[in-house]
Formats: C-alpha cells, sequence, structure tokens
C-alpha cells in the first residue's frame, strides 16, 4: 500500500527513484510523485493517476538534476487520488519534502496546531503534517535525522515516512512503524524502499529496518537509530533474485509469468526442508518441539488468497496431527475476543509480510501468550520477524495484485508445518510423511502438464466475457478453491462471482441458477472419498436440470462427470488433500483470460493495492 523510494549516490536520483517507483507501481497506483535536490533547492513533480501521468509531466516540464531524491506512488486512504493530494508533501517554504505510507491517526489533532501556529496545509492528507512539522523541528535541531526522530515521537498510527530537506542536500531520512521499509547498500550510494525490487537493479546488499527506527542514509553509508536516538542494532542480508525475477520477461503481464512460474515455485518451496536424517525443517523455529508437542489448538489467520490457503489447510492439519485447526480472517480475528492461550498455536499466512490485518492478529495473539508461527514470501518483513517461528515460502517477487504463484506456495508451506507437526507430535510415522513428501514433489510436474492445456480454458473465457455471473462451486478442499475462483474473477474481470460448498446450494443459492448461467464445479477425486464425489455428480445434476451452464474440472479417468459437463477441464490425479494445487490453476487462468477479454488491467485492478498495510 504506496510505494517509496529514496536514494543518494552519483546518479541521477530522478532517474533511479522513478525507475524504482515502476517496480512498487503493483502497491498503489492512484497518483505518483517526486522530489528532487538540486543546487541547494528543492523541485518537485506530482500527477494524480498511474506513474505515466507522472513520466509525461516530466517531459514536458523536466526538474532540474540532482542525486539526492525521493519519490511515490500512492494506494489512497485519506483525501481522493488528486495532484494536489499526491506525494510528496512540502512544507510552505517549499525546502522539506516527505512521502508517507500508512495512516497517521492524530493528524487532525496536529493539523490543528498547524494551522494555529500560521501553517497553512493545502491537501486533504494526513501526510502534509509531517513536512510541516519536519520544517519545524529542522529549523530548531538543523539535523533532518533528529528532527524526523522529534516528529515520529508525536505521531500515532502505522507509517514509514521518507524526506528530504534542501539545506541538507546530500541526506534522505526514512522512519519507519507498522509499515515497511528497506535500506539499499551500494558502492557510494545507498538507496531506500517499501520493497528490495525497487533498489535491486543497482545492489542486492539489504538491510532490515526494525519497529521505530530512523534511518539516515549518506552516500558513505547509513546511521539507523531508534526514535529515542539511540544506536539501533540491525539486520544486513542479500537479497537472493536479481533483477530479471522482477521483470515481466515477455510476458503481457506479471500475472502471466507468475502463473508459468508456478511449477518452479511449487518445486522451490520444497527444496531443502529434508535434513540428513530425513526430518522435516522449519527456516526459523523459536517455538520448542516440546512446546509443538503439548499444542491444543491451531488457529490460522490470514486475508484473502491467504485465507482460501488457510482454509485448505485445515484439513490437513485436522487430518494428519488430529489437532482442532480454526482459521480466521485476519481483520476479524482480535475483535471477537478469541479464546486464546500458550496451548494454542496460531499460524499466520502472508505473501507480503506487511499485511497490516494480519500483523495486528499476530501481535494479539502472542500478547494472549500464544506461539506464532509465520508463512511469509518475502524475507526480513515484519509479520515473520515478530513471529516466533518461520516457513518462508520461495516463490520469488510476486508482482501482480492477484496472487497466483504466492497461494500455490502457501499452500505447500501449509502442508509442510502440518507434516511438521505430526512428525513433532508422532502422529504420523516419517514413513508417511515422506510418501507426502514425494507426493508433494511430483506436483511440480503436474501443474507444468496443467499449464499446457490451458487453450480451450482461455477459449471459454472469452465465450463469457458479456456474462455477469460466474459460479464456483466445490466440496471438502474444493470448497475453498471455488471461493479461490471466485475471488480471482471478482478482482481482475470485475464480475459477480461467489463461491459456495456445494452441498449448501440446496439451501438457498440455488434459487441463483438461471438459463445458461456459468458454475464453476471443482469435483473430488473420485479415488478418495467416493461419497463426496458422488455427491457432486448429484449436485451438476441439480444445476444442470435448473439450466446451468456446467463448467466441471475434473480429474482424468474421471468419467463419472462427463455426461453433466457443458466443458470439462481435466487436471492431473492427485492424492485428494493435494488436489487444490492442481485444481486452482485453470481458475487462475480462466479469470486472467476474462480480465484481458474485458479490457481490464490484469496486473493493477481498480481500487486494489497489493500489499495492504493499513486495517
Ligand atoms: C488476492 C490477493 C489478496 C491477498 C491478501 C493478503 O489475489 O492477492 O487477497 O491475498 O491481501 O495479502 P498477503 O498474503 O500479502 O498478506
Amino acid at each position: 500500500m504506496c510505494g517509496i523510494v529514496g536514494y543518494v549516490g552519483p546518479q541521477s536520483a530522478l532517474d533511479v527513484v522513478v525507475a524504482g517507483l515502476k517496480r512498487l507501481e503493483y502497491r498503489g497506483y492512484d497518483s505518483a510523485g517526486v522530489a528532487v535536490l538540486s543546487d541547494g533547492s528543492l523541485a518537485a513533480a506530482k500527477r494524480a493517476g498511474k506513474l505515466v501521468n507522472l513520466e509525461k509531466a516530466l517531459v514536458e516540464r523536466p526538474l532540474p538534476s540532482g542525486t539526492t531524491g525521493i519519490g511515490h506512488t500512492r494506494w489512497a486512504t485519506h483525501g481522493g487520488p488528486t495532484d494536489a493530494n499526491a506525494h510528496p508533501h512540502l512544507d510552505n517554504a517549499g525546502r522539506v519534502a516527505v512521502v508517507h505510507n500508512g495512516i497517521i491517526e492524530n493528524f487532525a489533532v496536529l493539523r490543528a496546531e498547524l494551522e494555529e501556529r500560521g501553517h497553512a496545509l493545502d491537501s486533504e492528507t494526513d501526510t502534509e503534517v509531517v513536512a510541516h512539522l519536519l520544517a519545524e523541528e529542522f529549523s530548531a535541531t538543523a539535523d533532518l535525522a533528529e528532527a524526523m526522530r522529534l516528529v515520529c515521537r508525536r505521531l500515532e498510527g502505522a507509517f514509514t515516512l521518507v524526506a528530504v530537506h534542501a539545506d541538507d542536500p546530500d541526506v534522505v531520512v526514512g522512519a519507519r512503524r507498522n509499515s515497511p521499509l528497506v535500506v539499499g547498500v551500494g558502492e557510494g550510494e545507498a538507496f531506500l524502499a517499501s520493497d528490495v525490487a525497487a533498489f535491486i537493479a543497482h545492489t542486492r546488499s539489504a538491510i532490515e529496518l526494525g519497529q521505530d527506527q530512523v534511518v539516515e542514509l549518506r552516500r558513505d553509508g547509513v546511521t539507523v537509530t531508534g526514535f529515542d536516538g539511540r544506536p539501533a542494532d540491525v539486520r544486513s542480508y542479500h537479497v537472493d533474485w536479481d533483477a530479471s525475477a522482477a521483470e515481466k520477461g515477455g510476458y503481457d503481464y506479471f500475472m502471466l509469468k507468475e502463473i508459468a512460474e508456478q511449477p518452479k515455485a511449487v518445486a522451490d518451496t520444497l527444496l531443502g526442508r529434508i535434513d540428513a536424517a530425513g526430518s522435516l525443517t522449519l527456516d526459523e523455529v523459536r517455538i520448542s518441539t516440546a512446546e509443538l508437542r503439548e499444542v491444543d489448538k491451531v488457529v490460522i489467520v490470514a486475508c484473502g488468497t491467504a485465507f482460501h490457503a488457510g482454509l485448505i489447510a485445515k484439513y490437513a492439519i485436522e487430518h494428519w496431527t488430529r489437532i482442532p485447526c480454526e482459521v480466521e480472517l485476519a481483520s476479524e480475528f482480535r475483535y471477537r475476543d478469541p479464546i486464546l492461550d500458550p496451548r494454542t498455536l496460531v499460524i499466520a499466512i502472508s505473501q507480503s509480510g506487511e499485511t497490516m490485518d494480519t500483523l495486528m492478529a499476530l501481535r494479539h495473539a502472542r500478547e494472549q501468550g500464544s506461539k506464532v508461527l509465520a508463512i511469509c514470501n518475502t524475507n526480513g518483513s515484519t509479520i515473520p520477524r515478530e513471529s516466533d517461528a518461520v516457513l518462508y515460502t520461495h516463490a520469488g517477487p510476486e508482482v501482480a495484485v492477484a496472487s497466483t504463484k504466492a497461494f500455490l506456495t502457501q499452500l505447500v508451506a501449509c502442508y509442510l508445518v502440518a507434516l511438521y507437526l505430526g512428525q513433532v507430535r508422532g502422529t504420523k510415522w516419517g514413513d508417511e510423511i515422506r510418501a507426502v513428501i514425494r507426493d508433494l514433489s511430483k506436483i511440480s510436474q503436474e501443474v507444468e502438464r496443467v499449464l499446457k492445456t490451458m487453450e480451450p480454458v482461455r477459449e471459454l473465457a472469452r465465450s463469457l466475457a458479456t456474462k455477469n455471473t460466474v459460479l464456483f462451486l466445490g466440496r471438502h478442499v474444493g470448497y475453498p478453491v471455488a471461493l479461490e475462483g471466485a475471488l480471482k474473477l471478482k478482482e481482475l474481470a470485475y464480475m459477480h462471482a461467489e463461491g459456495f460448498a456445494a452441498g449448501e446450494l440446496k439451501h438457498g443459492p440455488i434459487a441463483l441458477i438461471e438459463k445458461d448461467l456459468p458454475v464453476v464445479v471443482v469435483v473430488p477425486s473420485p479415488r478418495g472419498r467416493s461419497v463426496l464425489h458422488d455427491k457432486i455428480v448429484s449436485n451438476i445434476q441439480e444445476i444442470r436440470a435448473r439450466g446451468a451452464r456446467t463448467i466441471v474440472i475434473a480429474e482424468e479417468g474421471d468419467e463419472a462427470v462427463a455426461p453433466y459437463a457443458d466443458h470439462l477441464i481435466r487436471i492431473p490425479a492427485t492424492p485428494t488433500l493435494l488436489q487444490p494445487l492442481v485444481a486452482t490453476v485453470p481458475l487462475q487462468v480462466f479469470a486472467c483470460e476474462l480480465a484481458t477479454a474485458r479490457g481490464n488491467e490484469v496486473d493493477q485492478p481498480r481500487n486494489l493495492a497489493k500489499s495492504v498495510t493499513v486495517e
């Protein structure tokens, strides 16, 4: 939610910052802006709409060149997506510029105080107060980092701030509380960004900032302190992917590339999980096996697609470990006073590791004494840092707003966690675990095979471009798959799409069925619990009898469904619990193609942002 870039070094700051913003546009695309320090003055430009509008403005009215600068791409919270509300925000003298990600909750009080002192604020944002407060503190201290520390101590809420001051020309200062900010360290240059993707073309050497820290960036190094001014401990790390991973690589959209990367992402997430003794390992565990043996309940918290991964994980966890498992939307979790104690294991699933709802849920769980295990795709992000254990998914950077490869790898990670719990608690034997791992190892090839057969799915999607509604049905693990199929279609094609448990249809939703309504049905394996399979075949007949156009996703060799399918999408036979790994893929392709056919922006759907860092 909002992308931020800062740069100081020998290169043109504008070029570095704009290139960085391009990589961060997935975080928000309501407006964009930049500020550059040049010959003792500050020049800024900003435009509502996508980054391309700003780029055009910069061609029409170029900014003077400079080697220190900041930039921002916005997902609007306070104030609409207008030029005036776009960042950077400047003080009245035009000497300080600031960009912000997050929400400053006490901005109204601060604004009133500033206005009383004679400041004129002209945007509707919560951010503008910071520019004015920084200007005041800088005139007292002549030190931008100190001014930032003083200001941050007065702010409430979640914020990442990055600022420059015309009177301190070779310095960029950043601050972080509850929102992401990473430092990149190059040769004689330094970077600040919401995500390493912004500077990966320049350096793979990064520093993770902690909570309530201020960083001062100079060409010859960085200094990190707490908001209290004390030197802070930081963790440096090497980014293990390169710039090409954050490029489209010849695909029209990031989403297409990321769908195609799924076989590798699934394989990478499995890599190195078995140690020499044949046991499963987690990346970083600060929960002892004794504590895991004591666990009497698992609670999964997550949002959106990650929540759907959690719903599927429940089936595996309960089946393989016999521990009761609840799955909860992170945004609802802490408000209903959930029953948690030290014997509850909370699993937080998040691609970005920055989703505020999930972060707040995990903090609540830890306050109640529960241990938290994170499943996350972003190294060094807040959620794994604040958890007791982490299992990283190795999907590589996911740029398209709609999650695809992260989902599949979250599922793999969930299966691994379930097996790990089974291993620690002795509810699964070593050979049983290895048999599941062998099945999981084959999934990468199966996904590859599914991807090769997607042309009929694309054709079908194009033929449905003028429809208003698509329903999705599933049973057992196919039910969350149906929910995920519907979510993908809503966010990408802007169509009314609903996922239902197929057995629930007769309790109400069947009234929605009308002639030619497309209904996608995810059919469980006939080799699993055959009763489930038989019941869904009946469900397909029920909706077909009422005129539905049935789009059936069924395992190869499942002939029982064929007579009732207007369109049959085949997936490879897999063990029942693992079926979502192959069944979801056609639904991703379906949504992507429908969005394209309807002329929508696939990678940047309207109103959305990839990383949701507000509650
Ligand atoms: C949907 C989608 C979102 C995210 C959700 C959680 O395609 O991408 O629903 O899954 O916002 O995000 P993370 O996993 O970063 O916590």
